[in-house]
């Protein structure tokens, strides 16, 4: 690839990063700017795809360390950083190690629904949608109700899944990949090595079989 092309390939892509506020997209555009770097140097960071899966001094680094904001702006130095502001959160193992379904739940935040209208308030659906999984694995149970205290029903229906029980192929494959729930799990939402968190409900003996 020429110098430009490679300049710009570069730029397009901390361009999307920085849109979407994903270091994700950041990654992918360091790992394109290491491409002549040793194949070895480049395999000891197999995690990075997942930015929610980091060594604990990686994780929720100050804002103008984090690969998201832009270390070049003043603004980025008046935003509070994440270590303070989680301080006071339920803790979980996994992620930026917040339990925000807890921390809604306890009312230790109140985010607004809409960023323009201070009252409005999400319509909350309480449905469970239960995928039985072949095999030992317990069966994935989707709760609609802590969806839907933070999101809306377009951010999934239709474009990531039809609204129709058992109408979409889910797999892992495709989760790992960041299709179907992988949207979110992994990037914005609790990563896919909490298992235990989807795959709830246990078989029957019988139904392990
Ligand atoms: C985070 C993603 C997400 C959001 C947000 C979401 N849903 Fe769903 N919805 C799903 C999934 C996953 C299924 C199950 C699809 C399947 O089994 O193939 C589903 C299924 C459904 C079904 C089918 C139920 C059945 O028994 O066939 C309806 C109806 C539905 N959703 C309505 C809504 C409504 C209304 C909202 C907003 C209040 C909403 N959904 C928000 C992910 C979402
Ligand atoms: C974000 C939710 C989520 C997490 C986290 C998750 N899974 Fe899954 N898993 C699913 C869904 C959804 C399916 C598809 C179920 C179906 O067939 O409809 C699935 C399917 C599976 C299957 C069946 C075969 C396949 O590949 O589809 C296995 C085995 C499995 N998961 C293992 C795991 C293990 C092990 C972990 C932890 C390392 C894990 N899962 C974490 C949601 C999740
Ligand atoms: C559009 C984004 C999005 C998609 C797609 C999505 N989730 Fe979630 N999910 C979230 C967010 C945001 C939360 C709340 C924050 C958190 O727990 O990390 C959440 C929370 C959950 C919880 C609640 C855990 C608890 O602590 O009670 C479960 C279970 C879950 N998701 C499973 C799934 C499964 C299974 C799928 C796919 C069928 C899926 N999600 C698809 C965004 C999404």
């Amino acid at each position: 690839m020429s110098m430009k092309m490679r300049a710009l390939r570069i730029m397009f892509m901390v361009m999307l990063a920085t849109l979407y506020g994903l270091s994700g997209v950041g990654d992918l555009a360091r790992a394109g700017a290491e491409d002549s770097k040793p194949q070895i140097e480049r395999a000891a960071k197999v995690n990075t795809f997942n930015r929610l899966l980091k060594p604990p001094s990686e994780r929720n680094l100050p804002p103008a360390e984090d690969g998201i904001h832009d270390p070049t702006s003043e603004g980025t130095y008046l935003l509070q950083s994440p270590r303070e502001a989680f301080a006071s959160l339920p803790k979980s193992n996994s992620g930026n190690r917040v339990d925000w379904v807890k921390a809604l739940d306890e009312k230790h935040i109140e985010p607004r629904f809409d960023r323009f209208d201070p009252e409005k308030k999400p319509v909350v659906f309480d449905l469970n949608i239960v995928r039985e999984v072949k095999g030992s694995m317990p069966n994935v149970v989707y709760p609609h109700k802590q969806h839907t205290e933070w999101l809306d029903c377009s951010n999934c229906h239709p474009a990531i899944f039809i609204p129709q029980k058992g109408a979409n192929q889910i797999s892992m494959a495709s989760i790992l990949m960041g299709e179907m729930c992988g949207v979110c799990h992994g990037k914005v939402a609790f990563p896919v090595s909490e298992c235990r968190k989807c795959h709830s409900q246990n078989k029957t003996a019988e139904a392990k079989k």
